[in-house]
């Protein structure tokens, strides 16, 4: 009796401990400030640093006020919507101190003290310095307010109960600012730390354990976000020439790169963003992350040559009509249908030298082709790359309606043969079907997931 009594008490001891563990004070309600109060620099500083964050990606639904909340995240565990971050005094921020969105950043506790879903991504934004927090809610509390209430989630129990989260930072959470290594140079530290922290470009490259933390062993060897695969950025990215500074410079401000391509699906919006980023900032990024895919070993960079080298090889396919008007002629193994379709359907835009927006690059040059899995190459299949508003840019028609399931399949299957050096894709079939439907599996999503837009393709149409 004794000893239950005192097993008892060491119970009740370890539950105060975690609820004192659990336990954040509320930050007291502030009369939001005058929008003259803050300095037109800082507030600058913030778009930029905002834009960095992809803070209206997740805080902006489709067809709603930008940073008014309410977009739907779908995560493995439930459904989470993101909140109103505009500075309405009611039902966003408008009412939170300096200090209160500070803590939210860095501790990912709101103004009232309840912990906050790692979908927010603070178990990166708990790096941003105390400065860059400033400009950043100059920036929120000079835009226009919006009165919007954010849909409750739809979470099951325990998951539902925010103290549960105190759990979940206990095991996974590292808190802290981001520390310099001093062996690096200045622009590469200034890499790391937006990488790092306010890019968040670890929340879809890193692969996630299964209740949504992200490995920290196996940090940028590749995700999953929304459908597509987020490609390794460590040594083994599948990029068949070997990404630099300049090349990922490039891809980072304009979505596309010569000879890499576009970059699509949830990447679209990073790149987008990116364009307002602070002049310097992509190309510390594009630094930092040349620096963990490291030196390229000699047979990828001499692979990589040879991709480029090569000369626009239409297909051994039947004819092709060429950029010039010229007609190729071609002699293709009649026992492939891959090989029929390719000539038929891709090869007069990806192997005829055919320029922007209608060219597409040579896909011996693509990640796609070489990725561990044809999740992106089925997504641009189906359903193509639709014009960039208000732009000249890439556009490819989807073909969601002119081929099967299987004929997809034997078109992966001759690309995968025919443009790359790596095994066959097993199962393609299925898994074209399971895109086709919208059920394409989403366990490596999680509750940290960047989503930004539904897992359906179809519905995708993105105004970013
Ligand atoms: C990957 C998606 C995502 C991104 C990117 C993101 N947020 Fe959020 N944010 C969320 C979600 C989801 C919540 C709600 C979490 C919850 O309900 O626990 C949230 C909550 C917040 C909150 C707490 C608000 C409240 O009312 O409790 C603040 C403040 C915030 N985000 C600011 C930002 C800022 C600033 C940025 C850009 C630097 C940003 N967020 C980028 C998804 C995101
Ligand atoms: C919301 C999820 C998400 C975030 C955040 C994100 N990425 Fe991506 N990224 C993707 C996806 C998905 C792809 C594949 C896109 C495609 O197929 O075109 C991708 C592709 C890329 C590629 C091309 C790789 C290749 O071999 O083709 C690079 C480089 C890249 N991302 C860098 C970054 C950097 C740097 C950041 C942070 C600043 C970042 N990403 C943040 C999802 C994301
Ligand atoms: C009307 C022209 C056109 C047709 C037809 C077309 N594409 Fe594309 N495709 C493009 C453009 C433009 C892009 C975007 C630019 C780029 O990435 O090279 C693209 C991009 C792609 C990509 C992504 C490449 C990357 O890494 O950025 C893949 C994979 C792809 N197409 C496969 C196909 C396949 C397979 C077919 C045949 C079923 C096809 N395309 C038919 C124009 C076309």
């Amino acid at each position: 009796m004794r000893y239950l009594a005192g097993a008892v008490g060491i119970l009740a001891i370890v539950f105060l401990c975690c609820l004192a563990y659990a336990w954040r004070s509320e930050i007291a309600p502030i009369e939001p400030p005058a929008v003259a109060s803050f300095d037109a620099a800082l507030v600058q500083k913030g778009a930029a640093l905002a834009a960095v964050g992809n803070c209206n990606v997740c805080h902006t639904k489709q067809g709603g006020e930008v940073f008014a909340g309410g977009l739907e995240l779908p995560t493995p565990f439930g459904t989470i919507y993101s909140t109103n971050i505009t500075p309405d005094p009611d039902t966003g921020i408008g009412r939170w101190s300096e200090e209160a969105f500070a803590r939210s950043m860095r501790e990912g506790v709101d103004r009232e003290g309840r912990h906050l879903y790692p979908a927010f991504p603070y178990d990166h934004f708990t790096k941003v310095t105390d400065d860059d927090n400033r400009a950043l809610y100059a920036y929120l509390m000079t835009r226009k307010p919006v009165k919007a209430e954010a849909p409750a989630n739809e979470l099951p129990f325990p998951l539902n109960v925010r103290m549960v989260l105190a759990g979940w930072k206990l095991l996974f959470f590292k808190p802290g600012a981001y520390e310099p290594d001093e062996t690096q140079t200045a622009e590469w530290n200034r890499g790391a730390y937006l990488a790092e922290g306010l890019g968040h470009c670890g929340a879809c490259h890193t692969p996630r354990n299964l209740l949504g933390a992200e490995k920290q062993d196996e940090r940028y060897a590749g995700g999953e976000a929304e459908g597509w695969l987020a490609y390794a950025l460590n040594a083994a990215s599948p990029a068949p020439v070997p990404w630099t500074v300049e090349t990922l410079t490039a891809y980072l401000t304009t979505g596309y790169e010569e000879h890499h391509g576009v970059a699509r699906g949830p990447m679209a919006p990073v790149t987008a963003n990116m364009k307002s980023a602070a002049e310097g900032d992509a190309r510390a990024i594009a630094t930092y992350i040349a620096s963990v895919m490291g030196e390229p070993s000699p047979e990828r960079t001499s692979r990589g040559g040879r991709a480029m080298q090569q000369p626009t090889q239409h297909p051994p396919g039947v004819e092709v009509q060429a950029a010039g008007g010229q007609t190729l002629p071609g002699q293709f193994d009649a026992n492939d249908p891959g090989a029929a379709i390719y000539a038929t359907a891709c090869a007069s835009c990806h192997d005829a030298g055919r320029p922007v927006p209608y060219g597409g690059l040579p896909l011996r040059l693509s990640s796609a082709t070489y990725g561990p899995t044809p999740m992106n190459p089925i997504n641009v299949i189906l359903y193509g790359l639709p014009a960039p508003e208000g732009e000249r840019g890439p556009i490819m028609p989807g073909f969601a309606g002119a081929l099967t399931d299987t004929q997809v399949a034997q078109l992966l299957a001759y690309i995968r043969k025919t443009f790359s050096d790596q095994p066959e894709w097993k199962d393609t079939e299925a898994l074209v079907a399971k895109i086709r439907a919208g059920e394409h599996d989403t366990q490596l999503r999680s509750l940290g997931s960047g989503s930004s837009a539904p897992a359906n393709p179809t519905k995708r149409e993105t105004s970013w």
